[in-house]
This record gives structure tokens, C-alpha cells and sequence, in this order.
């Protein structure tokens, strides 16, 4: 394999602009540049490939927008948004919002904002989902015991054709073991699954607060995380009292809470009680499992900022501080939703979003109540 070193005239970004302009086209100077040409043979692929790998995520995702978007080199971020008729307050496509998030409050360094979701991803197609993913540029991935296909996201992981050290995988505790012991044994399960050594971020998966050993399960990934098992550890689905507890009973704060967050489940007082915590709220069905992107309103507001109806709601999650979690499978929305962290929405455009809250999650769950899915009662993992 050739070194990055050996192709100086290959810039990463220009790597990202191929891969996007493969599924929307090129536009602006991406256009014109014929270095911007798909490569046409497998070496082509391959050295192409290395570059994309070895370079940091969010930085690729910047420059690459840039490019993509037509911004000239040195071109002031408020001309070039005036040019392409972007708002003149606004900071055009190429203030990348996972940048900014993330600058903010990170779950671990290096963490991208924008996480892939593995839940009803057959095991069968999980690896090649991945792997295309990991090309186009993702690096951190969610999988959980419950979705059935840890060992092919472990086996994706293992497999992708970049150092293990720039991937990022969550996963959970399940429900079933909560107790301090049964807790660090399900964890060596799931590492076993996985066949992988360390975890970049385990979460409890749910606080179950009818059984009441969430603070046991604490207690067991505080260990965890002493003993350098885990890089970071949070909860999901936790509310306030439930962060409380563990907080008062260890001194150690979450990294994060995975709750869920979409246009018809905003959350708000959620999120403020983990940001007063300084806990990163990660957003699961960041699309409502994919029913907010029908609603009509969002249709409209996507047509004014002129991208697709995922992009505006995951640039709404990424202005709002939240972190997404968001499943896609097919090879489009992937880059789609990969390219969708830039322009900010203006208060009309926030206010356009809020009026979609109806404070139903689109699951029907309640974390005071849940304990496991019809069918899964005895499920332990
Ligand atoms: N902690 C928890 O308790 C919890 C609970 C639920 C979920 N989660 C995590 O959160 C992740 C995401 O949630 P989710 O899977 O329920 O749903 P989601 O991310 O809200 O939506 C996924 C659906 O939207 C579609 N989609 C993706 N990008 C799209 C785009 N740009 N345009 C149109 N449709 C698009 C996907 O289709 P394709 O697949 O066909 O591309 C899929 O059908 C899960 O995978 C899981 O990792 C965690």
C-alpha cells in the first residue's frame, strides 16, 4: 500500500468530495476541478481510501464541505454564504456544526457528534452497512445486546481497513443485569461479542427504576472504567431523579445520556437537566424511527434551507447541542446525513421546529416504567 507521504497532491478533503459528489454531484469549483474525478481503478480506490483514513473526521467533513459547496480558498465565510444566498447572519455550510458541538462538550475527545445506529440493522447486513459507512467517513457506532448484532458491528470494527484507535463504539448494559456482579459479567459478554478489548462508551441502557439496582449498575461501570475497560461510561434514558442518585452515590458524572430526541419529542427540560449536569444529551430516533420526516412543516422548512428534510433536523440537533444517533442502511442516506452538519437555522426556522413537539415518543416508552419489549422478559444477554 502507498503512504499518504507518497500522494502529496492528494488533500483528504478532496477524498470526501468524490464520495459526496457520487451521490448528489459535484457542485461549484468541486465541478470543475478534475482532480475531483471518481477513481477509476482499484489502486485509485485504495490509495483513496488510505488518505480518507488517516484523516481527523470532523476536520475532513469541514474541508470537504467547503469544497463541495463551492467555497473559494480564502473566501470569508460571510461573502461566500452572501453568494450562495445563504442568510448574511448565518455562517453558511461551512461552520461545520459537528465542529462546534463538539468543541463545546465532548463525550470522550475526538468523539464525532454524529453517531451511526445499528438498532434493526440485520446482523447479515451489518458488517457491509459499516464498512461503507466507515469509507464515507463515520467513525462512531452504537450497538446495544438488544439489537442482536453486536458480534457483526465487533466483526465491522475489526475488519474495517482503519486503526481500531479511530472508531468509536457504544454500547449497553441490558435491563437484566443490573446487579453489580451480573453487570461486570454481562460486560465481559459483550466484549466477547464484540471481540474487542475496550469499549469507547458503555451506557445502562435503561434506569428501570422498578427493580431500583440502576445505582449497583453504576457502581459496576464506574469499576469498569477504573480499570481502563472502558473509556467512557453514561446512562440512557435516564431522567433527572435517576441521574441524581447515581451522581450523589459515586461522584461521578455520566458523559452522556442517551434519551430520545426528534421534531415530535423535543425533550427540552431533559436536555437543560443534563446540560445543567454537564452531561452530553445524545439524541436516539433523532428521525422518530423515521416518521418525523413525512411531516409536511418539515418538508417546507427543508425546501427554504435548501436540503433534504433529515439534513434540517439533524442540523436542528447539532445547533441544539445534541449529539444524534441516527440509523440509516441505505448507501444514500448515509452520505446524506453525513453532509448534513453546517448551516444554522434562524429563530424563525427554531421556532418552526418547536411548534413540532407533541411530547409523544414514537416508541411509546417511558423510563419510569419500561422494563423490557414484549417478548424479552426473560431476556439476558
Ligand atoms: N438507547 C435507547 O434506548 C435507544 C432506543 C432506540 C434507538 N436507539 C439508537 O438510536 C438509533 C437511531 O434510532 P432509530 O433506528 O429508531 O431511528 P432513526 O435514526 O430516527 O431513523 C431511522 C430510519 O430513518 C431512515 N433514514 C435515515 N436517514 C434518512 C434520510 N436522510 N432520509 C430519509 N430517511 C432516512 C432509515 O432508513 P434506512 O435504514 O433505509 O436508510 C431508517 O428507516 C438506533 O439505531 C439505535 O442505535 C437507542
Amino acid at each position: 500500500m502507498l503512504a499518504r507521504e507518497d500522494h502529496p497532491a492528494i488533500e483528504g478533503h478532496e477524498v470526501l468530495i468524490v464520495r459526496l459528489a457520487a451521490f448528489f454531484g459535484p457542485r461549484g469549483a468541486a465541478a470543475e476541478d478534475p482532480r475531483h474525478a471518481a477513481p477509476r481503478d482499484r489502486d485509485a480506490a485504495a490509495e483513496l481510501r488510505l488518505v480518507v483514513l488517516r484523516m481527523e473526521h470532523r476536520a475532513l467533513i469541514k474541508r470537504g464541505l467547503d469544497a463541495l459547496f463551492g467555497r473559494h480558498p480564502g473566501e470569508d465565510i460571510g461573502a461566500h454564504a452572501k453568494r450562495i444566498g445563504a442568510k448574511e447572519d448565518g455562517r453558511a455550510f461551512t461552520e461545520s456544526a459537528v465542529a462546534g458541538v463538539a468543541d463545546k462538550a465532548d463525550v470522550l475527545p475526538g468523539y464525532p457528534a454524529l453517531t451511526l445506529g445499528t438498532m434493526l440493522m440485520p446482523a447479515e447486513q451489518t458488517i457491509a452497512t459499516l464498512h461503507q459507512a466507515i469509507a464515507l467517513g463515520y467513525r462512531a457506532f452504537d450497538a446495544a445486546p438488544i439489537y442482536g448484532n453486536e458480534h457483526a458491528v465487533g466483526e465491522a470494527l475489526r475488519t474495517a481497513p482503519i486503526p481500531r484507535e479511530e472508531l468509536f463504539v457504544t454500547t449497553k448494559l441490558w435491563n437484566s443485569s443490573h446487579r453489580y456482579d451480573d453487570a461486570l459479567a454481562a460486560f465481559d459478554r459483550t466484549v466477547g461479542r464484540l471481540g474487542l478489548e475496550t469499549v469507547d462508551l458503555y451506557l445502562i441502557h435503561w434506569p428501570v427504576p422498578t427493580r431500583g439496582h440502576y445505582v449497583e449498575a453504576w457502581k459496576a461501570l464506574v469499576r469498569l472504567k477504573e480499570e481502563g475497560r472502558v473509556r467512557a461510561i453514561g446512562v440512557s434514558n435516564f431522567l433527572p431523579e435517576h441521574l441524581d442518585r447515581i451522581i450523589d452515590a459515586t461522584g461521578v458524572v455520566p458523559a452522556a445520556n442517551q434519551i430520545e430526541i426528534n421534531p415530535a419529542h423535543q425533550q427540552a427540560a431533559l436536555r437543560a437537566a443534563n446540560q445543567a449536569r454537564g452531561i452530553v444529551s445524545q439524541a436516539w430516533s433523532p428521525f422518530g424511527n423515521g416518521g418525523s420526516l413525512a411531516d409536511p412543516a418539515l418538508a417546507a422548512l427543508a425546501a427554504r434551507l435548501g436540503c433534504t428534510p433529515g439534513q434540517a433536523v439533524l442540523r436542528w440537533h447539532l445547533q441544539s447541542g445534541v449529539h444524534p444517533v441516527v440509523k440509516a442502511s441505505s448507501p444514500a442516506h448515509l452520505a446524506e446525513n453525513l453532509a448534513a452538519s453546517s448551516a444554522p437555522l434562524d429563530a424563525a426556522d427554531l421556532d418552526a421546529m418547536t411548534v413540532l413537539d407533541r411530547g409523544a415518543s414514537c416508541f411509546g416508552l417511558d423510563p419510569h416504567t419500561f422494563e423490557a419489549p414484549a417478548g424479552y422478559e426473560d431476556y439476558c444477554p
